[in-house]
């Protein structure tokens, strides 16, 4: 096997006294989809972020295209070509949602028409709204936008924390349809969810976390299979 695009080898992380991540390690390979599930507070967010540069672990590392992300800074980790889609989307509200692709592409020198045309064709819907203030779309459209724009960078890397959250059932699916077209494009894609079903439905592979902790691992099926996720996260 070729080496990982991402690499987390036994990362500790704390937040004062807390200590959040409990020497988790996981690959992500060239045109995998790989997921992150577990409950609230099991550390999801806390790891993209850690990936992301905004949280420094205090033991461990940090690899990405076979470099150690230790002494880069997040704006730097973007122009590497590691884009992260927070939780929340966060879109820039007063801008209008072409201004806010358009901001998705400062780490590029050329290519803006082209690029914002394909986010347009993935997304019809913001091409609709390309002149309306980020601010005024909905929760869905949001979500959407802060894909798009995480997209303009041209990442080599997509990260997208719970993309899921807060949309009613039909929106929850077309975003999933949307990430699994990325991924037959030949996007690589780490995917945090609290979504289990969906997210491991669409994934290659799957970690599951809890308290910490990686506590199992497989390949979507395997997951959605088993006994012990079902149980915890499926519903039974
Ligand atoms: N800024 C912070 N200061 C202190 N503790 C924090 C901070 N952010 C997160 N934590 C703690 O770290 C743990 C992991 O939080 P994290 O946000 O990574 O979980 P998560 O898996 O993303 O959960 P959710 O599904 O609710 O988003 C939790 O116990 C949380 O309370
Ligand atoms: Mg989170």
């Amino acid at each position: 096997m070729s080496d990982p695009v991402l690499k987390v080898e036994n990362i500790n992380v704390y937040y004062g006294s807390i200590h959040a991540i409990k020497g988790i390690s996981f690959e992500v390979y060239e045109g995998e989809i790989v997921t992150l599930i577990g409950a609230n507070g099991a550390g999801k967010s806390t790891t993209l972020n850690t990936i992301s540069g905004l949280l420094h672990p205090a033991t461990g590392s940090v690899s990405f295209l076979g470099e150690s992300l230790a002494k880069v800074q997040p704006h730097k980790i973007v122009e590497k070509g590691l884009a992260q889609v927070p939780e929340g989307r966060r879109v820039f509200a007063q801008m209008t949602v072409q201004e806010n692709l358009e901001m998705g592409a400062y780490t590029q020198t050329g290519g803006l028409a082209e690029d914002l045309d394909k986010v347009y064709t993935l997304f019809p819907r913001l091409k609709e709204r390309m002149h309306q203030t980020a601010g005024t779309l909905s929760g869905g459209e949001q979500q959407m936008l802060a894909m798009g724009r995480a997209l303009m960078s041209r990442p080599k890397l997509l990260m997208l924390d719970e993309p899921s959250m807060g949309l009613a059932p039909i929106l929850v699916e077309q975003i999933f349809d949307i990430i699994a077209d990325l991924h037959r494009t030949g996007a690589t894609i780490l995917l945090v969810e609290q979504n289990a079903q969906m997210a491991l439905s669409i994934a290659s592979r799957g970690y599951v976390m809890e308290t910490g902790k990686i506590v199992t691992t497989g390949t979507g099926e395997e997951l959605l299979a088993s006994e012990a996720v079902r149980k915890a996260y499926l519903g039974g």
